[in-house]
């Protein structure tokens, strides 16, 4: 019935054509409700102004703003408008490409879209949506190709989606908010986003949409298992599931897809062995399972899937010896299998069966290689980290195609041979030679001739000598923990696209270049701790800066700190502790609303701190070390304030420190640092008046250091809330009273000083207070009972009330106190790069431990 109705109204239209106008195309008109539908979806959504999306030139209109309402011959066909497609013979609406279209609005089950029940396409990638898939999309059951890839949709996948049964591609990947794949630009109007990517389990249901020839669901926040019921799609080709958070098995039915071609399993948290199912995958190209949590042995099957061009199996818990059939893929291009557990000798010339084979990785494991001297196989990129090697391998000499080469942690000893700094030279991009025993390059200082070198890593090794002169063109130049020495060459100034410079841990000296005030403005990390730089430090990066992170710290410069650090709106991290810097507090840094650790320790900081004249302050503050200074003690109360927020910020204890710039890329950077405040250090400075009661509420401080003031009052029971606390020193100041029962709660402290202060009455008698060492109560002369030997009298003194006038100047006090952490702890190390200041749990439990004993030997 509705079908005649269509032919008949095509037959009017094409005779209607062929008597006005012979040459007038046949394509039928659009149909008005879909053409009404059309126009609704462009009222319903802002367009904001291109470049919205990487590929959209700003030269080019958002296709929807050329969709014209008013009645002209071609601007009301619907059927003629950008990204629109119509069926040459219905007239209606089956295809809808507004991918990148820079839309930006939500959309609803009533959007207008979903009234063109015709449409088979819709793809709208790349746009800004910011809320759920409207359970509507489930009407459109004609639907082929699904694509709402980087669109920002949050939420579930909706169960409506069991409706579209003729879907074959289906894409609804990378909807989180960290991947933006489009560039960033202002909301008309700001709006709060609630879920920012989409969530919830891999519906069991998609298994129904047995048409399916290429599933992609990568880059969400996916979670639970995979649903066994995928492998219910036999059609399906591809299969990605990558960068998601998928733990559980693999399910053995994935060997059921028969056809895949593509399967990428990566980045989740899947675990247990590869199926043995997989060895019906015959048809299968690439396979990646790289970043989970597999383990077993990498399955022998693997070797009869001859297709295969591209295997990254990286950063799992395989282990075993490679197995033999793998050198039957005469076809592979890509063997990955970095970081896992493999073991055993290896001959790389096995793999040169390979003709194909360009990527070759086997860094970190505990594999030993035999590198033959005949190999003229040439390679793309070749990870050899920890292989057992102690030399640099001959073949290397010929090979000039190598864009990638990692040699770390080996046992690479003495100079580095002439003939290496020529491998490659017109290609090699990266290089690590870090964790060898390398004394020295040939000559002095070494010029690379790599032109396209941008990563270099020279780290842990015993290198001598001048700098290294960094490439022009070089990202991240890291040269640390070696014993370099003289001066940094102003050529350093040079470099046009430096991202990351780390010269810490070695034995370079003199004046920083003034030049580095000219640095380009692409630098986001310096560290250049523990070296013996002199002088001033030089404006950095005067013109714009991106730094993100700086240390300076362990040095002997002077100071003052460089002005222009006041428009590093990026700058999270800023460490010129433990040099002789002579200046007062930089209030100007309290308008960088990223800083998030400051540390000025041991330095000669001096005068009152002064809330700045524009009242901003420190806005993301959660580590301030102050200590080792000549601050005056009335310095105002505004650092304070900002840590109190800070805790209130960061109250569920994990505040995330992500140093996104060191994300980038290459493997050894990690993508987040989880820290916690742990480590308050207000030790050696002029303090008084009573503990703050606000020190009660920071409740994971592991460790407490109050010791060398001038405090007095008594010890407040509050700080038996901080019942993480493993170590408090209150030791050298003047605290009197008795010693609270209320601390016996404190039952993870293993180190406890109260020496040399006016304590009076009995020592608790609870397990971590009896084992405490007798120094620890020594120099408090109205101390009595276990372990000192004077005995406590019979009457026990009651504790005395606080007086009202205690309370009070406690009280004024708290708002004058600067809360001075020297350190925080985390679950990653990002190693050198942070330095010092980064320690990990146990290292602060070592600390606590040895705390204590330091601090007694300092005493004697
Ligand atoms: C819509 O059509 C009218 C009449 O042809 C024309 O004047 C106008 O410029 C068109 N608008 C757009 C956005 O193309
Ligand atoms: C949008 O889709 C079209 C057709 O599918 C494609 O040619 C184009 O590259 C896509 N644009 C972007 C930015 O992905
Ligand atoms: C569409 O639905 C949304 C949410 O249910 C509602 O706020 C909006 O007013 C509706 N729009 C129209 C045109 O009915
Ligand atoms: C997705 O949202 C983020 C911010 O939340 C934004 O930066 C990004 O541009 C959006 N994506 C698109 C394609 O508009
Ligand atoms: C679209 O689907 C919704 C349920 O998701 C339903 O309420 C609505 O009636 C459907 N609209 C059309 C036009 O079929
Ligand atoms: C699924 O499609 C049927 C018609 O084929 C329709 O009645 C139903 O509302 C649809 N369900 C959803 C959730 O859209
Ligand atoms: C979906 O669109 C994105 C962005 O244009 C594109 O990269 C992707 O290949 C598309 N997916 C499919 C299955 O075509
Ligand atoms: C990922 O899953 C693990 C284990 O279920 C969970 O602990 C973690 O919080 C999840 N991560 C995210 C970002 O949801
Ligand atoms: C290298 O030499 C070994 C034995 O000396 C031999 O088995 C192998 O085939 C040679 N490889 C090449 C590429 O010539
Ligand atoms: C550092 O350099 C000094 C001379 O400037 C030298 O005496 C010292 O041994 C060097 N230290 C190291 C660890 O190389
Ligand atoms: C960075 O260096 C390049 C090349 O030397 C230069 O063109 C560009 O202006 C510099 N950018 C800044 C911000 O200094």
């Amino acid at each position: 019935m509705e079908k005649e109705s269509f032919q008949f109204k095509f037959l009017i239209l094409l005779l209607t054509c062929v008597a006005s106008h012979s040459l007038v195309s046949t394509q039928p008109h659009c149909h008005e409700d879909e053409r009404s539908a059309l126009l609704e979806f462009k009222e319903t959504f802002f367009t904001i102004k291109p470049p919205c999306c990487s590929s959209a030139t700003s030269d080019v209109q958002p296709k929807i703003e050329s969709w014209n309402a008013s009645t002209g011959e071609t601007q009301s066909d619907c059927c003629s408008w950008a990204g629109v497609e119509c069926d040459e013979v219905s007239g209606h609406v089956i295809g809808l490409n507004l991918n990148c279209s820079c839309l930006w609005g939500e959309m609803y089950s009533n959007t207008s879209i979903f009234r063109l029940l015709h449409l088979r396409s819709l793809n709208l990638a790349l746009n800004d949506f910011n809320c759920e898939i409207p359970p509507a999309i489930g009407n459109l059951s004609s639907l082929t190709n699904l694509n709402f890839s980087g669109s920002n949709f949050t939420g579930h996948i909706p169960r409506s989606l069991s409706n579209l049964t003729q879907l074959v591609h289906l894409d609804l990947s990378n909807n989180r908010d960290e991947i933006p794949s489009c560039g960033r630009h202002n909301h008309p109007k700001h709006l709060d986003r609630r879920f920012d990517f989409i969530k919830g389990e891999v519906p069991s249901f998609l298994g129904n949409l047995v048409q399916l020839k290429s599933l992609s669901l990568a880059g969400n926040l996916l979670n639970g298992q995979i649903p066994s019921s995928l492998g219910n799609l036999v059609q399906l080709t591809s299969l990605d599931l990558s960068l998601n958070n998928l733990t559980g098995k693999i399910p053995s039915s994935i060997g059921n897809l028969v056809q895949l071609t593509h399967l990428d399993l990566g980045y989740n948290q899947l675990v247990g062995e590869i199926p043995l199912s997989f060895q019906n995958l015959m048809e299968l190209i690439l396979l990646t399972l790289r970043s989970n949590q597999l383990s077993g042995k990498i399955p022998s099957l693997l070797g009869r899937l001859i297709q295969l061009i591209d295997i990254d199996i990286s950063f799992n818990q395989f282990h075993g010896g490679i197995p033999s059939t793998i050198f039957q893929l005469q076809g592979l291009h890509t063997l990955n299998l970095n970081s896992n557990n493999l073991s055993g000798t290896i001959k790389l010339d096995r793999f040169s069966k390979a003709k194909n084979l360009q990527v070759l990785g086997l860094s970190s494991n505990k594999l030993s290689l035999i590198v033959e001297t005949n190999i003229t196989h040439k390679y793309n990129a070749l990870g050899l980290g920890s292989c057992n090697l102690n030399g640099f391998p001959e073949f290397l000499q010929d090979q000039d195609e190598l864009f990638f080469l990692d040699l770390s942690y080996n046992s690479i000893s003495g100079q580095v041979p002439e003939w290496f700094l020529n491998v490659s030279t017109t290609e090699l991009r990266h290089l690590n030679l870090s964790g060898n025993f390398l004394t020295s390059f040939a000559q002095d200082p070494v010029i690379f001739k790599w032109e396209k070198l941008v990563v270099i890593d020279l780290r842990f090794n015993k290198l001598q000598g001048s700098v290294p002169i960094p490439a022009p063109k070089m990202w991240y130049y890291f040269i640390s923990n070696n014993r370099f020495s003289g001066e940094i060459s102003p050529l350093i100034c040079h470099l046009s696209s430096i991202q990351m410079i780390d010269l810490s841990y070695n034995n370079l000296t003199g004046f920083l270049p003034q030049c580095l005030s000219n640095l380009n403005g692409t630098l986001e990390v310096m560290s250049l701790q523990s070296n013996k730089f002199i002088g001033k430090i030089p404006n950095l990066n005067g013109n714009f800066c991106a730094l993100v992170m700086i240390d300076l710290s362990y040095n002997k410069l002077l100071g003052p700190l460089p002005r222009s650090l006041r428009y590093c709106d990026n700058l999270e991290f800023l460490n010129f502790g433990n040099n002789q810097i002579m200046d007062v507090f930089p209030s100007w840094l309290s308008s960088l609303r990223r800083l998030k650790v400051l540390i000025l320790r041991s330095n000669r900081f001096h005068g009152i701190i002064r809330k700045p004249a524009d009242g901003i302050e420190f806005f993301a503050l959660q580590i301030i070390d102050l200590s080792q200074n000549i601050f005056l003690k009335n310095s105002s109360r505004y650092i304070g304030n900002a840590i109190k927020r800070a805790w209130i910020f960061s109250s569920d204890a994990t505040f995330h420190y992500s140093m996104r710039v060191i994300a980038k890329g290459i493997q050894m950077n990690y993508l987040k640092i989880q820290g916690y405040l742990a480590l308050i250090d207000l030790s050696s400075n002029n303090f008084s008046g009573a503990i703050p009661e606000a020190i009660g509420s920071l409740k994971q401080i592991v460790l407490l250091n109050l010791s060398n003031n001038i405090l007095s009052g008594p010890l407040p029971p509050f700080l038996a809330k901080l019942t993480n606390l493993e170590a408090l020193d209150l030791s050298q100041n003047q605290l009197s009273g008795e010693i609270p029962q209320e601390l016996t709660q404190l039952n993870s402290l293993s180190v406890f000083n109260i020496s040399y202060n006016s304590l009076t009455g009995p020592i608790p008698q609870s397990q971590q207070f009896a084992t405490s060492e007798n120094n620890s109560y020594k120099g408090n002369l109205g101390l009595c009972g276990t372990p000192l030997s004077r005995k406590c009298r019979d009457t026990k003194a009651p504790s005395s009330p606080t007086s009202k006038e205690d309370q009070d100047s406690g009280t004024a006090m708290e708002l004058e106190w600067k809360i001075v952490c020297m350190g925080y702890a985390s679950g990653l190390v990002i190693g050198v790069v942070l330095g010092n200041c980064l320690i990990t749990r146990r290292r602060v439990q070592r600390l606590a431990k040895n705390f204590g004993r330091r601090k007694q030997r300092r005493r004697r």
